[in-house]
């Protein structure tokens, strides 16, 4: 019920802006989202690259309802590639992409081309495209979308969520020469019949996710704020005897900002996701609303450094 009504709050209007114009609220929702455009994510990328930080610039757009507002998602991230390359920010940073904002819930094939016109733009600009990763009924459509634009953008990067009983046999499939993975927890609220349910067995599965991609020829690039699962994340490197340059860190913008800083000063590529735009509000609460543990993600943050 509680979670009903707080998904209900974070898709007003009124709401949001008595929130985001409030000092105090502002303030907590500028920690994690630096504002609504381009210039505000060029803006918060070129402070973070200036502290040795690499960065993936994610666009919060509202729900994609009509194919029309997945066209405007496609042309604001080339626009936001245009304005990171114009900025001298690329490579250092790249982009994360959600298919459901350019279509995947409407049209596959159009997906497909909205994704293809994006990777076309990073690569003109000198980077490159990570897709994000959803709730459990996109997972297939997401790495059959995956697999076509690797023919044309290899250095397209996967997602995969250690909660999903089936990522094991992905990161296998992912592991690949010159495949990019990011390798998270997941966020999504999924079913007992698809995802591990307890912290002890999602951890587990990190870290046997872990072992395949470190054993593998890929790129991982694990996500997380962890700190037990960092530092098995760099023995397993050393184990496989990877260099700080054949794997990534990363984490949230806002979170443990300090840790950042200090993983990049100790030699490691540090990628920080920073998400922008006008849906700042909604991104937070329904990241807080969709399951208890980002809830306590996000208040340690507040407290913690
Ligand atoms: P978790 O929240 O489980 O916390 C574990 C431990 O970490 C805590 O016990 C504490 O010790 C420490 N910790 C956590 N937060 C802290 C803080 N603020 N301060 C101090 N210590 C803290 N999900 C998805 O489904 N699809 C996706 O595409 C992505 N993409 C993505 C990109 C990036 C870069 C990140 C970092 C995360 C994602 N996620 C995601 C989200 C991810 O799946 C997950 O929900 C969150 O990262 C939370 O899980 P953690 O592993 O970070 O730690």
């Amino acid at each position: 019920m509680l979670r009903k009504l707080i998904l209900a709050a974070s898709r007003s209007p009124r709401l949001e802006r008595v929130i985001v114009d409030s000092p105090v609220s502002g303030d907590v929702v500028r920690r994690y989202v630096p504002g609504p455009a381009i210039d505000d994510a060029v803006r918060a990328t070129r402070d973070l690259t200036g502290s040795g930080l690499t960065v993936t610039v994610d666009n919060l757009g509202e729900d994609t309802t009509t194919l029309e507002q997945a066209t405007a998602v496609r042309d604001e991230y080339v626009a936001l590639l245009r304005a990171l390359s114009a900025a001298e920010l690329t490579p250092a940073a790249e982009v994360s992409v959600k298919l459901s904002a350019v279509g995947q819930r409407l049209d596959e094939k159009q997906t497909l081309e909205n994704a293809r016109a994006i990777c076309a733009a990073a690569t003109e600009a000198g980077t490159t495209v990570t897709l994000d990763m959803e709730d459990h009924t996109t997972t297939d459509s997401t790495l059959e979308i995956l697999g076509e634009l690797r023919k044309d953008f290899p250095t397209t990067g996967a997602v995969v969520q250690a909660y999903l009983r089936r990522t094991e046999a992905d990161c296998r499939e992912l592991s690949a020469a010159g495949s990019r993975v990011r390798l998270c927890k997941g966020a999504y609220a999924e079913p007992e019949s698809v995802a591990y349910q307890s912290r002890l067995e999602v951890d587990k599965s990190f870290v046997r996710c872990v072992n395949i991609l470190m054993a593998g020829d890929g790129y991982p690039m694990l996500a997380t704020h962890d700190p037990r699962l960092i530092a098995i994340g760099q023995d397993r490197a050393r184990w496989f005897g990877r260099s700080a340059d054949q794997f990534e860190l990363q984490m949230l913008y806002g979170v443990r900002p300090a840790e950042q800083r200090r993983l990049a000063h100790d030699g490691y590529t540090m990628r920080v996701y920073l998400p922008y735009g006008t849906e700042s509000f909604g991104y937070l609460v329904r990241r807080l609303a969709e399951r208890p543990a980002n809830m306590a993600l996000f208040a340690r943050s507040l407290v913690a450094r």
